[in-house]
């Protein structure tokens, strides 16, 4: 585990706070990723306890479940997609549990190795799978789609101003060549955009924008998120807590208004009319905090 780059749970104090644990609970941890959240959650659940931990990456499970060590024979830990969480659960004769969390996006284990190809400050393939056996790849949207539904890919899932000239741009110069590295994607975005619009002084890279919508469209985010906040909420025993942290507001309007829907029709409360934020401590000391917004309710 010496040279990769284990992701720092974020608002870990408020989830932990936020999901009232005690010993005994049944918790799922529906995006484990390298267990930051679940190590912490497991000393309140434990003696009696017991994690299920999804994940639809292979490598990150992998270390999870050694991260997880002695704590491992009181998890279950599964590999596959959260939209499936009544499916997942239901095999393993769980019928309902006592809090649910999910963590959104990718981490920092994934972001920082470049072969995964989700990140545009070191070069790799142009990948951005979460899941290796899914078929679709950045490689294939990006080479693939058409200038118009490119432009319009940009706007949808990344709010991307430039989405048609960055459409233009990429759809002239695969002409020349495939676009095959995250670099190469990189410098396409950041010549689309008018060069007063370059210069260091913005707040993040003129590729972030475009990173964010391939990678949701690769992985298909948006349209699995409002099924799975549906079905997970119906999972919740009665005053049981389900946790959301976002990190763009795309998500953060689907959790929102999916909250909203079961708060109507009386299935859940929610407790964070307003998302709660990362505190300025927390964002000092790990800048990927600085967008989060949590999300709670509570079934009824
Ligand atoms: C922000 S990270 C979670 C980090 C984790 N809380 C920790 O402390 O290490 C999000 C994780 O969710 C996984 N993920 C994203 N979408 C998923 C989905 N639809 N089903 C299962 N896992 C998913 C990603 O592979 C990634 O490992």
């Amino acid at each position: 585990m010496s040279d990769i780059k284990i992701h720092t749970p974020v608002m870990l104090r408020e989830v932990l706070d936020n999901l009232n644990l005690k010993p005994g609970d049944t918790i799922v941890d529906a995006t484990l990723g390298t267990a930051g959240h679940s190590l912490a959650i497991l000393e309140r659940i434990l003696p009696g306890g017991g994690l299920i931990g999804i994940d639809r990456d292979g490598a990150s499970l992998a270390v999870a479940r050694e991260r997880l060590g002695v704590f491992e024979s009181a998890c279950k830990l599964i590999h596959g997609n959260f939209v499936d969480i009544d499916m997942l659960l239901g095999n393993l004769g769980v019928k309902s549990v006592d809090g649910i969390l999910f963590d959104l996006g990718i981490s920092s284990f994934q972001l920082f190795d470049a072969s995964r190809g989700f990140s545009f400050q070191g070069d790799g393939p142009l990948d951005m799978r979460m899941d290796k056996d899914s078929y679709i790849s950045a490689y294939d949207l990006v080479n693939n789609l058409n200038e118009e539904e490119l432009s319009t890919l940009l706007w949808n899932f990344g709010e991307e101003r430039w989405h048609n000239r960055i459409a233009r741009l990429i759809v002239q110069e695969r002409e020349k060549e495939p676009i095959t590295t995250t670099l190469q994607l990189a410098d396409i975005v950041t010549r689309s955009i008018p060069s007063r619009y370059r210069h260091r002084h913005y707040r993040i890279h003129p590729a972030t924008r475009t990173f964010q919508a391939v990678r949701i469209a690769v992985n298909r985010e948006l349209e699995i998120l409002e099924t799975a906040v549906n079905k997970a909420i119906v999972i919740l025993e009665k005053k049981a807590r389900i946790c959301f942290i976002s990190f763009h507001s795309l998500e953060d309007r689907v959790i929102k208004f999916a909250f909203r829907k079961a708060q109507e029709q009386g299935l859940i409360n929610i407790i964070t009319p307003k998302p709660l934020t990362s505190s300025a401590a927390e964002v000092e000391a790990n800048p990927a905090s600085r967008s989060s917004k949590l999300r709670v309710a509570e079934r009824v």
